[in-house]
């Protein structure tokens, strides 16, 4: 056997469901946009936009785009950027920044990853930015590349969790870690791409807690309503360490993966290259 003959779609739909991972309706994300408008991630944003080309480019199509983060900072230096997220939720506040910003050249698209996408514009630039958290990775993809024309980006996760391991096990959450960017990276190599791969280190989402309380507010927002005994768990890790316990964790990492379209060859040397 070798590597030639891992199917690497099916395996990562196989761990994806292994992992517990299902479609949400976008109606979770709906309710979620008002707290996302106001992340204050611009570390994270810079990092991103930082490491994209956008020389020769004119138009962006940013999927997953939420409330903005990516297309209204590359917006003002495009001439025309397309946002497309199935939640109406995050599109709507995605418009109004827009508005508050003066920015006039962002259309919304209303669709999901798993949508027919015939009538989504081709576009110099395609990014997906903490949104591929998708069941048929091989299929995202496949979609992004053909909405490609010159550059794409994304970012996937880096070992498959979003909070701390060992706080998710204390709090007897410790499910298998979801797929992570190494699927990505082999899909794209057999679809005959060569992706470049960066990492973008980012504040965990329970860093920043002043106190226990504060920490165990945050990690109710993430996880959902605490048990008297999950608290207790959770104070005693914490106070066993509050500088580890300010931090939220361990760090968390995004890979931050690129790739290009091959340039299409001028008409009449097709076919003409020899070994
Ligand atoms: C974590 S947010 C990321 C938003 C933005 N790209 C950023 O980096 O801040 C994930 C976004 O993906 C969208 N999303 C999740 N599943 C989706 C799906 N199946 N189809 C389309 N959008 C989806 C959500 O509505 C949400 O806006």
């Amino acid at each position: 056997m070798t590597i030639h003959d891992i199917d690497f779609g099916q395996l990562y739909r196989d761990h994806m469901r292994a992992a517990g991972g299902r479609e949400k309706p976008p109606e979770a994300w709906d309710a979620r946009a008002e707290e996302m408008a106001n992340l204050g991630d611009g570390a994270y944003v810079r990092d991103f936009t930082a490491r994209m080309n956008l020389s020769g480019c004119d138009t962006l199509l940013d999927v997953g785009c939420g409330t903005g983060a990516i297309a209204l900072a590359l917006a003002p230096r495009l001439r025309h950027v397309y946002a497309l997220d199935y939640s109406r939720g995050m599109l709507d506040v995605l418009m109004r920044n827009a508005a508050t910003l003066g920015l006039t050249n962002i259309t919304p698209i209303r669709l999901a990853w798993e949508d027919d996408w015939s009538d989504v514009p081709v576009c110099d630039v395609v990014t997906a930015s903490r949104s591929t958290r998708v069941m048929d990775m091989a299929d995202a993809l496949a979609k992004l590349d053909a909405k490609t024309k010159r550059r794409a980006y994304l970012t996937s996760l880096v070992g498959g969790r979003f909070i701390d391991a060992e706080v998710a096990e204390l709090l007897g959450r410790a499910r298998p870690a979801l797929p992570d960017y190494i699927y990505v990276i082999n899909l794209l190599h057999r679809m005959g791409r060569q992706p470049r791969l960066d990492y973008i280190d980012n504040d965990n989402r329970l860093a920043g807690a002043e106190n226990f309380d504060e920490f165990a507010r945050k990690v109710a927002f993430s996880v959902g309503e605490l048990t008297d005994e999950q608290r207790m768990r959770l104070r005693a890790w914490y106070d066993a360490d509050p500088a580890r316990g300010r931090r939220g964790g361990a760090p968390f990492r995004w890979a931050f993966v690129a790739w290009e379209k091959p340039a299409s060859l001028p008409v009449g040397i097709v076919g003409g290259a020899q070994d």
